[in-house]
Order: C-alpha cells, then sequence, then structure tokens
C-alpha cells in the first residue's frame, strides 16, 4: 500500500468512529502552562477538552489554504461537525490533544495530537499545525515535546505521520526536537514517516543548548565542544 492511498485517522475522520468519548474531567485554569516562546510572545498550553470546538474552529479558519493542505493534505475548506467532535472529544489515553492559546487574547493558535494505533499500541499517528501569523516561534517544537512526554506516560514509544511530501517543516522540526526519524513509504505527493522521539522529551533542552553552542554562548571542554560541533544542524549558525 502506499502512502498516498493510506486513509489515517489524523487527517481524516474514520468511517466506524469510535463511541462517545468518555466526558472529559472538567478541565481547570491551574492546567494552563505558560509559555514564553522565542520572539517573547505568550501562549498558554494546556489538553483539549469538549468545550474547545469553538477555539479549533476558529484556529482552523485562521489557517492558510497552504496550511491546511499541508496538515489535511486536501484542501479542507471547513471541518464538519464530526470532525470537530473527533479533534476534540478525545479520551486522554488512546488520542490525546494539547493546545496553545495566544496569553493576550485567548484565542486558539496551535494544536498537536497522537492517535494510537489500535493493533499496535505501543505507536500512535501525530500530527500538528500552528496558525501561520504564529509559525516560526517554536510553537511546534514546544506542543510536540510536550506531546511526546504525554504519549511516553501513556506507553507510546513509537509514531508515524503522513506528510506532504513537500513538506519541509516537518525534517527540520524533527530534528530540532532530537527525534530518529526515517521515510517507510512513498506515495503519489505523500510520504510516510516512522519517529522515535527522545526518551523523556529531552528534545527542547537539547535544542536550546545546541542554539546556545551555536551562538557562541556556551562555554564547554574541547572535547564537548568537539562533540557538540559534530551534531549541531548547519541552520542553526545562521
Ligand atoms: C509544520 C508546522 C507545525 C511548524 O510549526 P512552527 O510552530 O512554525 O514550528 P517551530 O517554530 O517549532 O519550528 C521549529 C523548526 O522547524 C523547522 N521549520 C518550521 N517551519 C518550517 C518551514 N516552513 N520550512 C522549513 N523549516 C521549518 C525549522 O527548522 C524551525 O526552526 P527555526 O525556526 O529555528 O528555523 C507549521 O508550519 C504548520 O502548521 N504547518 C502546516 C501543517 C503541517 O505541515 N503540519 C505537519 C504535518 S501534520
Amino acid at each position: 500500500m502506499t502512502a498516498h492511498s493510506r486513509r489515517t485517522a489524523s487527517t481524516e475522520v474514520p468511517v466506524t468512529e469510535p463511541g462517545p468519548a468518555p466526558v472529559a474531567p472538567e478541565h481547570h485554569e491551574t492546567e494552563d502552562a505558560l509559555v514564553e516562546l522565542r520572539d517573547g510572545s505568550q501562549v498558554l498550553i494546556r489538553p483539549v477538552y469538549r468545550e474547545d470546538a469553538p477555539l479549533l474552529e476558529e484556529g482552523f479558519s485562521r489557517l492558510s489554504a497552504e496550511s491546511r493542505r499541508l496538515r489535511f493534505l486536501t484542501d479542507k475548506t471547513r471541518l464538519s461537525p464530526s470532525e470537530v467532535r473527533y479533534f476534540t472529544q478525545v479520551d486522554h489515553h488512546d488520542h490525546e490533544a494539547i493546545g496553545a492559546r495566544d496569553a493576550t487574547d485567548g484565542r486558539g493558535v496551535g494544536i498537536a495530537r497522537y492517535i494510537r494505533d489500535p493493533q499496535n499500541p505501543e505507536v500512535a499517528e501525530v500530527a500538528v499545525a500552528v496558525v501561520d501569523q504564529w509559525q516560526r516561534r517554536g510553537l511546534a517544537t514546544e506542543l510536540l515535546s510536550r506531546l511526546f512526554v504525554r504519549a511516553r506516560e501513556e506507553g507510546i514509544r513509537h509514531f508515524t505521520a503522513l506528510v506532504g511530501e513537500d513538506n519541509e517543516a516537518v525534517p527540520a522540526l524533527l530534528d530540532d526536537l532530537g527525534a530518529e526519524f526515517r521515510i517507510v513509504d512513498h506515495g503519489a505527493g505523500a510520504v510516510s514517516y516512522e519517529i522515535t522521539p527522545m526518551p523523556d522529551g529531552h528534545g527542547t533542552e537539547l535544542q536550546e543548548l545546541l542554539r546556545a553552542f551555536a551562538r557562541g554562548d556556551l562555554r564547554v571542554p574541547d572535547v564537548i565542544r568537539d562533540v557538540l560541533a559534530g551534531i549541531v544542524p548547519d541552520r542553526f549558525h545562521s
């Protein structure tokens, strides 16, 4: 089977939708983590609940056509009510979603999710989207890093992702997270990734360390400097 012929839960609501999601516990404001992004802007990050449906729809409306195509691998102009339900009524076990809101106006700006493979409980499909205005600030890195930690708590060790073959952001993003990944399948316009995150979600810390090293802000012994020099991505020097 080729990548393009595969239907995936994160790009399309499964035909046999699971029964009603268990009622999620009420969320509390205290669950919000206030996170400062690279440019100093701030977001509130927490798991997604059923009452976040309007946030999801509004956030989707602010994704450019190109970002929607890259996320859903089709020219999607709107989310159907069943898609909105599927993407927000998650059980926080086999399906987890973590969302970010603009800390100043509360609007949804990014979301990352995993959906466990029913055939292989240690594997889940992963997907992420960030509203265009908020891209390149480190938000997807932050969301995925947190999602990987959550997934690990739920016994998930590996991920798959179906990605547009012209999507240059994804391999760079995974590199930044320190994840191991490889393309396992090609189809017309899409590729399947197999992804193994760093244990314990150390990706963001490693990324910060490597960036600091590339800027020359990190003083380390020669032997460590040589090791770091060998693994800093070229783009961190620009
Ligand atoms: C892919 C996506 C989620 C990245 O979100 P983001 O918040 O901008 O990502 P980050 O800021 O954390 O980027 C981390 C790194 O990823 C890489 N990256 C991100 N966007 C990139 C792009 N458009 N082109 C090339 N590299 C990119 C860069 O290396 C970046 O680090 P840098 O900004 O220091 O160069 C976002 O572009 C998006 O929503 N795209 C549409 C949906 C999609 O493609 N989803 C992925 C498939 S499910």
